[in-house]
């Protein structure tokens, strides 16, 4: 049986009731751990706790939704038992239904799946609800806002992709800014709408002002050296595009 940390009340209470408390602190920059040193988490999650985060984004890809592989719940469970922030974990696999309930067990507050990976999404977030999770709904750049008007009622986040899903470092894609503004004249203030790709201190601005709040960043924060300054120049340029929104 391996160790486990004691459980704290935080980790008690459900996903999506740990999302609202983000919601009361937005804008929100999400590290993405795909870029970090994994022969070293515990450290890069203690640098990223010192610099102030608020919430992990992991990137489980499976080399069939999309060409890249990265972890699966194994690295979650391990980034759960290392730290009490919420977990928002991006799924980048085929048949995420087959999955969901095992990234709940391993400590995922957030479960995010793609639009384009399933053929029932509402009964799939239903279903993420059930598991006490928050539920989100990702699209890529070629998917539009109408392929998910349906689904939006049942969605707790939805993530706009401006990088096609699979690879960090890509060149961001403007495309998500117009999808940010159909979204936010569509959804309420309770429904949270979080960007993905190619964030970096130019980019986050106008995504904040298109109507983004939660900024998943990789290389801007993990090709720098300094964790702490780059967290906080991007999280205060999100503050500044959210004010001239
Ligand atoms: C891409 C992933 C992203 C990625 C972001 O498919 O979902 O979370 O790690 O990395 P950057 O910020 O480098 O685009
Ligand atoms: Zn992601």
């Amino acid at each position: 049986m391996p160790w486990r940390r004691p459980v704290g009340p935080r980790l008690r209470m459900s996903g999506r009731h740990r999302l609202a408390e983000l919601r009361n602190v937005v804008p929100v920059v999400l590290p993405s751990l795909l870029l970090c040193d994994f022969g070293d988490l515990a450290s890069e999650i203690r640098r990223l706790e010192a610099a102030g985060v608020r919430a992990l984004h992991l990137d489980v890809m499976d080399g069939n939704f999309v060409p890249n592989f990265t972890y699966g719940m194994t690295i979650v469970e391990a980034v759960r038992r290392r730290t009490d922030l919420p977990l928002d974990v991006h799924l980048m696999i085929a048949q995420p239904e087959r999955y969901v309930r095992a990234f709940r067990d391993a400590g995922a507050d957030v479960i995010t799946v793609h639009a384009e990976a399933t053929h029932r999404p509402i009964d799939l977030l239903e279903e993420i609800h059930s598991l006490g999770a928050a539920a989100g709904l990702a699209i890529n750049p070629p998917s539009p806002v109408s392929a998910i008007q349906d689904c939006l009622p049942y969605c707790d986040l939805v993530l706009v992709m401006s990088v096609q899903a699979g690879f960090g470092g890509q060149a961001f894609n403007p495309i998500a800014l117009d999808k940010l503004r159909e979204l936010r004249g569509q959804v309420g203030r309770d429904t949270l709408l979080e960007i993905d790709g190619g964030i970096t201190a130019e980019t986050i601005g106008p995504a904040a002002e298109a109507g983004a709040e939660l900024f998943v960043v990789g290389s801007a924060i993990f090709r720098t050296p300094d964790y702490t300054q780059s967290f906080s120049q991007l999280t205060s340029q999100a503050r500044r595009g959210l004010c001239a929104a």
